[in-house]
């Protein structure tokens, strides 16, 4: 369903929610208000929102139907048994244990089996993983394909370089390993794919070696497309038969449903030992509730049973991946650096690139995303220096993130294809102006993930916010 190269939304509207753009000078007061953060930005000042595809979905006619269908029983709900057998005839594993979002999924496992000092191996952690892993004393290490880093079109930037996993457990020997996981889609390297290939070969790897191997499938759907498109092997199959084919070279899964769970709250984890299951439901009844619930209730739970579904619908992948793909060429166009190929749930921009004479230090992503705001009302985020660099202690310097990156992530079903325009056109306007864009200072911070809650101030007018 493709016109002019235009993905044409495979559904159509039945309920809105109405957004507004604010004055120029109103954006201008407003992020002056947040100083300058725009995590620190109200939701309703913003007219489009691209800060995470996470819980930020639009639900289906069937989603609000299962909703009325929820059993909000403590224990033993009629949702519980929806929710478990749509994940069981999905993912293939013999056990599912509930929980409210992704991180509290690792936080149970990761409580479960790092003992301090172990190492977990991951293609790229996402920044939860990374926390938990830290916080019950582990170490977490990432081993990205090379192909990661380069220019080439190589459609499995995601994939794990698995002669660097290999030389890892053979360094650290397979007791301080707790496990491996393969986070599909990568997120951090740019939501782009990882091969069953690839997934292949870690297992044999893990199996060898007698390693947990789990997967972190926030973005399992997504990635199964891919599959579709770019591994010869799987072009006949359906998504539902390359997922199962993906889960079968896993020992279990830890999942945060927010994203292809197509709803709005939601995660778990699978596995086969039964051992294991029974200890990590010790804890959850501690810290989640009781395992027929997991900190959701009983419609969340129908929700998610029909959202799994949906989320594997080919005319909706192909149309979902094709927005982003569009996207991502119109940016080119007007001149936005992008990282390519583009994946599966946002477009990330080079600031660095875009924006040569604003040093890292300044903040170059920060300057783009806070003219995105004043240009167009779009609320984006920035993925460098500010969000993973840190001040030097001794110096007062900033130590520098490898890339000063911008995240576009597109919420799924929210927005239409002229609000992608929109996007585009603000982009373009902002691309005419920028060497009149300026950097910015921090003027106070916390101690930890300081990007969300920062001040900052412009180091000079910033052109967005003054010209007329
Ligand atoms: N794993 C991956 C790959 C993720 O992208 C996320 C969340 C999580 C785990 C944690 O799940 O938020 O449900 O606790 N990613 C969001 C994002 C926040 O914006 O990329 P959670």
């Amino acid at each position: 369903m493709n016109f002019k190269n235009h993905p044409v939304e495979p559904f159509r509207i039945k309920s809105i929610e109405p957004i507004k753009i604010l004055s120029e000078q109103e954006r201008a007061y407003k992020l002056k208000k947040a100083q300058n953060n725009v995590f620190q930005l109200d939701a309703e000042d913003t007219f489009i929102d691209l800060l995470t595809d996470s819980g930020t979905t639009a639900l289906s006619n069937k989603q609000w139907a299962a909703i009325m269908l929820g059993d909000e029983s403590y224990a033993g709900a009629k949702s519980f048994k929806r929710f478990s057998k749509a994940v069981k005839d999905i993912f293939r594993h013999e056990y599912v244990i509930p929980t409210h979002q992704g991180r509290s999924a690792e936080n149970i496992m990761f409580s479960t089996i790092v003992k301090p000092g172990q190492y977990v191996l991951n293609n790229t952690h996402f920044d939860t993983t990374k926390g938990n892993t830290l916080h019950k004393g582990g170490i977490p290490l990432d081993f990205p394909c090379r192909q990661s880093k380069d220019n080439s079109d190589f459609r499995f930037k995601g994939n794990m370089d698995v002669l660097a996993l290999e030389e890892a457990i053979l360094k650290h020997g397979v007791d301080k390993i707790a496990m491996v996981i393969m986070t599909i889609t990568n997120n951090s390297v740019g939501g782009l794919p990882v091969s069953i290939e690839n997934i292949r070969e870690v297992s044999a790897l893990c199996k060898q070696h007698k390693l947990m191997y789990y997967f972190d499938c926030a973005r399992f759907a997504e990635n199964a497309c891919f599959i579709k498109r770019f591994e010869p092997e799987f072009a006949d199959h359906s998504i539902e038969e390359i997922t199962a084919e993906m889960f079968e070279l896993v020992d279990g899964a830890m999942m945060s449903a927010k994203k292809d769970g197509l709803s709005n709250i939601g995660g778990f984890i699978t596995l086969n030992d039964k051992e294991l299951m029974e200890q990590l439901t010790e804890l959850m009844i501690l810290v989640e509730g009781f395992p027929t619930y997991g900190g959701l209730t009983g419609r969340d739970l129908d929700c998610l049973a029909v959202g799994f579904y949906e989320a594997m619908d080919e005319s909706y992948l192909e149309y979902r991946i094709g927005q982003v793909k569009y996207w991502g060429e119109k940016l080119k166009e007007v001149g936005m650096p992008i990282v390519e190929p583009t994946g599966g749930h946002a477009i990330f921009i080079d600031a660095g690139k875009l924006l040569p004479h604003i040093p890292g230090d300044e903040f170059p992503g920060q300057a783009l995303t806070t003219a995105f705001y004043l240009e167009g009302g779009i609320r984006v985020v920035e993925i460098g220096s500010l969000m993973f660099g840190e001040e030097d202690p001794k110096t007062g310097k900033q130590i520098l993130a490898p890339r000063e990156m911008v995240r576009l992530a597109i919420p799924r079903r929210v927005y239409t294809a002229s609000h992608i325009d929109y996007i585009i056109e603000t982009a373009r306007k902002i691309v005419e102006n920028k060497d009149s864009l300026c950097g910015y200072k921090i003027t106070k911070q916390p101690k930890f993930l300081r990007h969300f809650t920062c001040a900052l101030e412009p180091l000079a007018v910033n052109s967005m916010s003054s010209k007329k």
